[in-house]
C-alpha cells in the first residue's frame, strides 16, 4: 500500500529493548488484529501509549525490570501504517522437509513481555489486552519460565553462545541497509513442542550429539566428535568468513498434567534471512538431508515473524480515538508540519525520546 507516499513519521530513533538482559519470567502474545477501522483505531492508540502502560505497571516494582516489545507482521503493517515498508518484511514462509514442516501461523502483532516477576508480566499482558478488547484475537498465549541453570525442557542450557553488549546490537539492530529503519529490527517465534518419552529414552551421549554440547557441563563438544548434523552446527551461519549471529530468548512451557512440554523459539536479528538460513539447515538439511535431529523429538506448531520498529516510533504513532475511527482514513498529525495528504499517515510529534530500557 502506497509504498512511495511521503514518510512523515521518525521511523528510525531509538529501538526497543531487544538486547536486554534474559529475564525469570516471559509471556508471549501472538495476536490478529479484527477487521474494521475501530480496531485499527485501538491497535494504533495502544502504540502510542504502550510506554505509559510499560512505566504504569513497571514502576509498581522497579526491580522486577519489566520489559515490552511489540512487533508488527508484514499484513498489519500495510493495514496499519501507509508508510514504506521495512525492506526484508515478510510473512513467515513455510518450510516443509519429509516428516518435518516449519509452519506459518497467523499474527499480526507480537507482544514478547519479560520481568524477573510474573506478576508484571501478567499485569502488562492484562492491561494490553483490555486496552485491545475487541480489536484483537488471540493467537497463541505462551507463560515461559527459567529452568535449572538457564536450561530448556530437553536438560540443557540454552542461550550460552548469545551475542552480547556491542555485538548483540550488532546483531539484531538495522543499519545502513535501510536507513529509513535504522535501529528497528526483526524477530522469528516458533512454539516448539516435546515429546520428552521419546527424548528422555536415548542415552545422555546420543542427546549431547543431537545439541552439539554436553550435558551437565555445557561444554562444546570438538569438532572430531560434534556430527554435522548437530544443532549447534546447522545453526551456524558464516558469510565471507564471518559469523552472523542472531539473539536469542527461548523459554521453556509446559502443563505437566496435560503432557504438554515445550520451548518458546524467539529469535531477535537484523534481518529475518539468517534465522530463514539457520531453519532451512535444521529442517531440510545442510546438505539436504543432514537435518537436526531435535526435530524427530520437536515439533513447532505455530510460526510467525514480525518487524520490530523503534521505540520512537511507536511513541510518535497519532492515536486516533475509536469513536473517531469511522472517518479514520486520515489519522492527522497534531503538530507535524509535515503535509498530509488523505492517504497518508499523519505523525505527531514525539511524545519524547526515550529507551523503555
Ligand atoms: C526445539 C527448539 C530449540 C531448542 C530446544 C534449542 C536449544 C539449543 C541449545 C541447547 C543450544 C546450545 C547452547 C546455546 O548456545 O544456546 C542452542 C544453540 C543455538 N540455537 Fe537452538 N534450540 C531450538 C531451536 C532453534 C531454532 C529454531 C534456531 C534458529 C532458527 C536456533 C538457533 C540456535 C543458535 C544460533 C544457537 C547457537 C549456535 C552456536 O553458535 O553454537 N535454535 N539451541
Amino acid at each position: 500500500m502506497a509504498s512511495n507516499t511521503q514518510v512523515s513519521a521518525p521511523t528510525t530513533g531509538i529501538s526497543q529493548p531487544v538486547s536486554s538482559p534474559l529475564t525469570k519470567d516471559a509471556i508471549f502474545l501472538v495476536l490478529t488484529i479484527n477487521p474494521g477501522d475501530q480496531s485499527r483505531a485501538s491497535v494504533l492508540s495502544l502504540c502510542a501509549d504502550l510506554s505509559a502502560l510499560l512505566r504504569t505497571v513497571g514502576f509498581r516494582a522497579l526491580e522486577g525490570a519489566l520489559s515490552c516489545i511489540m512487533g508488527i507482521g508484514s499484513d498489519a503493517w500495510d493495514r496499519l501504517f501507509d508508510l514504506p515498508r521495512p525492506a526484508a518484511l515478510h510473512p513467515f514462509r513455510e518450510i516443509r522437509s519429509g516428516q518435518r514442516c516449519a509452519v506459518s501461523t497467523p499474527g499480526d502483532l507480537l507482544f514478547h513481555i519479560r520481568a524477573k516477576r510474573m506478576d508484571l508480566c501478567f499485569e502488562l499482558a492484562m492491561q494490553i489486552l483490555t486496552r485491545l478488547e475487541g480489536a484483537v484475537t488471540t493467537c497463541d498465549e505462551v507463560h515461559g519460565f527459567r529452568y535449572f541453570d538457564d536450561r530448556d525442557l530437553l536438560g540443557f542450557v540454552d542461550g550460552t553462545e548469545n551475542p552480547i553488549g556491542g555485538a548483540a546490537a550488532e546483531a539484531v539492530f538495522i543499519g545502513d541497509e535501510d536507513p529509513a529503519f535504522t535501529g528497528g529490527s526483526y524477530v522469528i517465534v516458533q512454539k516448539y513442542l516435546h515429546d520428552l518419552d521419546a527424548w528422555n529414552k536415548l542415552p545422555t551421549e546420543a542427546q549431547e550429539r543431537i545439541i552439539g554440547r554436553t550435558k551437565v557441563s555445557n561444554i562444546e563438544l570438538g569438532d572430531s566428535v560434534k556430527p554435522a548434523s548437530a544443532h549447534n552446527a546447522l545453526t551456524v551461519i558464516e558469510e565471507d568468513g564471518r559469523e552472523i549471529k542472531i539473539l536469542r530468548d527461548n523459554m521453556p512451557f509446559g502443563l505437566p498434567g496435560h503432557g504438554e512440554f515445550g520451548t518458546y523459539f524467539i529469535g531477535y536479528s537484523r534481518s529475518p534471512r539468517t534465522i530463514e538460513q539457520m531453519l532451512e539447515n535444521m529442517f531440510i538439511g545442510r546438505p539436504p538431508g543432514n537435518y537436526d535431529r531435535i526435530l524427530d523429538f520437536s515439533t513447532p506448531v505455530t510460526g510467525s515473524l514480525f518487524f520490530i520498529p523503534t521505540a520512537t516510533f511507536l511513541d510518535s504513532v497519532s492515536s486516533v480515538r475509536p469513536e473517531e475511527a469511522e472517518s479514520s482514513t486520515l489519522v492527522e498529525a497534531s503538530t507535524s508540519p509535515a503535509p498530509s495528504t488523505s492517504s497518508s499517515l499523519g505523525i505527531g510529534s514525539l511524545k519524547g525520546e526515550r529507551s523503555y530500557e
